[in-house]
Parts: C-alpha cells; sequence; structure tokens
C-alpha cells in the first residue's frame, strides 16, 4: 500500500512503488487535470507540484513521494493570481498543455514572486505547446507577478 498527501487529502492507493505518479493522478484517483503528453519527461504537461518544486509526474514513482506533499493544478486556489490572469490573458488555445504551464509557473512564483522575463522564459522553457501559446503564457506570468493589474 502507497499513501499520498495531494491537495491536503490523504490517499491510500495498492499499487507498485515504481509506479509512475501521474498514472496513479490520472486513473486510480480520477485527478484528470494532469495530463499525459510525452510520458518520456520532454513536454512539461503532466507537472505538478512535490513538496513546493514543479516535478515531472510521469518520471517520479509514487513510492518516492510518500509523505511528501503532492499539489495537483486541482489543488492551486480557483483565485490563485495565475489561474485570474490565465483567463484574463485568454491564453489557452487547445488547452491540453495549460495544466502543466500554470503548475510550473506557480512555482516559480512561490519562490520568486517577481521573476524578469530571462527567468521567466528559463524556468518555463521545458513545458511544450504545440498551439504555440508562448507569448500569451508569459504575459499572464508578468500579470500575475504585477498582483493582476497592467
Ligand atoms: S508527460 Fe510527463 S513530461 Fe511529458
Ligand atoms: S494550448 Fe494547445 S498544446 Fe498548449
Amino acid at each position: 500500500m502507497i499513501r499520498l498527501d495531494i491537495n491536503g487529502k490523504g490517499y491510500t492507493v495498492d499499487v507498485a512503488p515504481d509506479v509512475p505518479l501521474l498514472w496513479v493522478i490520472r486513473e486510480r484517483l480520477q485527478l484528470t487535470g494532469t495530463k499525459f503528453g510525452c510520458g518520456i519527461g520532454e513536454c512539461g504537461s503532466c507537472t505538478v507540484h512535490i513538496d513546493g518544486q514543479a516535478q515531472r509526474s510521469c518520471q517520479t514513482t509514487v513510492g518516492s513521494v510518500q509523505g511528501k506533499k503532492i499539489t495537483t493544478i486541482e489543488g492551486l486556489p480557483e483565485n490563485h493570481p495565475l489561474k485570474k490572469a490565465w483567463v484574463q490573458e485568454q491564453v489557452p488555445q487547445c488547452g491540453y498543455c495549460q495544466p502543466g504551464q500554470i503548475m510550473q509557473a506557480a512555482a516559480l512564483l512561490a519562490k520568486e514572486p517577481h521573476p524578469s522575463d530571462a527567468k521567466i522564459i528559463e524556468h518555463m522553457n521545458g513545458n511544450l505547446c504545440r498551439c504555440g501559446t508562448y507569448p500569451k503564457i508569459k504575459s499572464a506570468i508578468r500579470l500575475a507577478a504585477a498582483g493582476g493589474k497592467k
């Protein structure tokens, strides 16, 4: 049995410790906001927070995160400045990559509330978007960092 703390709630799941966290989150716990993209750590669509750090859940075994605080997109408050900025800037197109983008960005702002453009680009670099929403993602992060005011 594996015990997990996800979005402040305790779960017990009967899976092998080497199963990817992404699979457990989506298939066992039906927290489907976190997306499966590449499955090899290359796209960022599966990004969650582990003890506040952005991490690829497709590359994280469930056994390695027992006793750690896991946050998925469902655990980020609806009034989080990034979620509001994402709506204001109308960032998503197909939307598939966006939960991962927001979780990646949230980890940055938690550590660095006013990042430079260069820092935003560097931090978001590994999160791919087939729809090319990169300029809007950057604008939304800037907007959230500025307290929602342009
Ligand atoms: S699905 Fe995990 S990085 Fe692409
Ligand atoms: S919005 Fe479509 S992949 Fe990013």
